[in-house]
């Protein structure tokens, strides 16, 4: 498995394994999942280095993606979302090895935090703890304990409102 940026040509598929990952058995509908990532390439807060694919044997099985969002305003932290992995190569690491490759990176370049919205236990294990005791507070407090930070660096956490990157529209 090995995990690079995102290419202008990875574009199509990043969007077919979205659609396929994030899929309604029940609905028709294309997922939200696909039309916010694309709103998310054009926004002010896409950072290319933070979306990320999984390639087995050339082909992309998975993505991930971060953009900038913001502490009161002023304060930078990368907000997580979403991740895709492609149900045929579910369960196998790739996930959680996408998740690993956008930490380093963020840790290399001197990000503070990680911030997400997810599977509780899944995030646990990977060391993601609930943001709002740790005074990251959402703009939906109901996310409760679904809406979780990784501290990246020795400091304590800074503390406030959180904003996502606009396409999120929370
Ligand atoms: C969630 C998702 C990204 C996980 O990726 P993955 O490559 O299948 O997972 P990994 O192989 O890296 O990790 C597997 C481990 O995570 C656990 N896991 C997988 N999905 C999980 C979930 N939704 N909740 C809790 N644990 C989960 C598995 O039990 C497995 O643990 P085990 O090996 O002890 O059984 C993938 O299933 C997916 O794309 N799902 C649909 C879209 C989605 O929900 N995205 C995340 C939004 S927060």
């Amino acid at each position: 498995m090995r995990f690079r940026s995102e290419e202008p040509a990875d574009r199509q598929d990043i969007h077919r394994l979205t659609m396929r990952a994030f899929a309604d058995p029940d609905s028709e509908k294309e997922p939200g999942e696909a039309a916010l990532l694309a709103e998310l390439y054009e926004c002010e807060g896409y950072l290319p280095e933070y979306s990320v694919v999984a390639e087995i044997g050339g082909r992309v099985v998975g993505h991930a993606i971060a953009t900038r969002g913001w502490l009161d305003g002023d304060i930078p932290l990368l907000g997580l979302g979403p991740l895709s992995v492609d149900p045929a190569h579910q369960r196998r690491g790739v996930g959680v090895g996408l998740m690993a490759e956008i930490r380093d990176r963020a840790a290399r370049d001197g990000e503070r935090a990680i911030v997400l919205l997810g599977h509780i236990e899944y995030y646990n294990r990977l060391g993601y703890e609930p943001a709002i005791p740790n005074g990251i507070i959402p703009s939906d407090p109901s996310w409760g304990e679904y809406f979780m930070v990784l501290n990246l660096s020795e400091m304590p956490l800074p503390k406030g409102n959180f904003r996502y990157a606009e396409p999120f529209g929370v």
